[in-house]
């Protein structure tokens, strides 16, 4: 199996690093910034004896070595700066992946992809319009973030983030919406914890400074990377397209979904509370705003 992940920055360079250090899949590493794909790429190759992996894994600066990559992570993009939300970086990501998606359409034509680059939502449609490949087959990574950071500050990280009983759906933003159906979880856990979740993401850039998060954002790209690959069927949140499902169309959003080795398999349509709902639309208010601008 073979896994391209375009952007060697610290999202893609780690997410490059756990499919490695796992033996999950090859991969080929790429950027147009000179060397930083290469470099990281024999760096992260160094420690295959440490770790005893067998994987393959290539730098480059060429759109060609992508081929034929049965998923591509598309991580390549800025990343907020203190004080910028994530839709800041619309016009500059926007035209950044316009470019990476007409090269996934060219190379890897029947591949999957998962869109990191913020916003998260309104590029992941991008990708999916630009590419022409079937919704299936193009989805976000945000949920599993979103739900381990919420799931984090719930229960002190002892719980996995299958999208069962506590998880965040909606926009990758300000207005996620965060669900529990735990009988376990007090109110005023749940308000704490979601909202810490909801700004985690600032709240890293801020300490950071020049960069956002990336030790969690790659651990759950890893974990829908393994989902397909290993066929696993896991109910996870992911960006997905609507097509009619929480009476929504033409939209990607985040929901649970089933992951498997056709990419998502199935939207599950959980009923929502009237607040819930609401909170819902609200987020898709604000993505079908990022969307209009493209
Ligand atoms: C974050 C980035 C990945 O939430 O959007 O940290």
């Amino acid at each position: 199996m073979k896994v391209a992940i375009i952007g060697a920055g610290n999202v893609g360079a780690m997410v490059a690093s756990r499919v490695i250090d796992a033996g999950l899949a090859d991969v080929v590493l790429m950027d147009i910034v000179p060397g930083l794909a290469k470099g990281k790429a024999l760096d992260i190759s160094d420690a295959r004896p440490v770790s005893g992996s067998g994987a393959d894994i290539k730098g480059t600066e060429d759109f060609k070595d992508i081929h034929d990559a049965d998923i591509v992570v598309i991580t390549a993009g800025l990343a907020r700066k203190p004080g910028m939300s994530r839709d800041d970086l619309l016009k500059k990501n926007a035209a950044i992946l316009r470019e990476v998606a007409v090269n996934v359409k060219r190379y890897c034509v029947s591949s999957m992809v998962i869109v990191v680059t913020n916003p998260l939502d309104a590029m992941t449609y991008l990708v999916m319009k630009t590419t022409g490949f079937e919704p299936c087959r193009v989805m976000g990574m945000a949920g599993v973030l979103d739900s381990a950071r919420f799931i984090n500050a719930a229960s002190a990280g002892t719980d996995s983030v299958d999208g069962d009983e506590v998880f965040m759906m909606g926009s990758h933003g300000d207005s996620m919406v965060a669900i529990n159906r735990s009988k376990k979880l007090s109110s005023s856990v749940f308000k704490e914890a979601s909202g810490r979740a909801r700004n985690r993401g600032a709240e890293i850039v801020s300490y950071l400074k020049t960069g956002s998060a990336y030790f969690a954002p790659s651990a759950a790209v890893f974990y829908m990377l393994k989902a397909i690959l290993k066929d696993e069927k896991k109910t996870i949140c992911a960006s997905a397209y609507l097509q009619g499902q929480y009476g929504e169309k033409d939209i990607y959003i985040g929901v649970p979904v089933v992951l498997d080795s056709s990419g998502i398999k199935e939207v599950i349509e959980i009923k929502l509370t009237d607040d819930e709902n609401n909170a819902f639309k609200n987020s898709v208010k604000t993505i079908r705003e990022s969307i209009k601008k493209l």
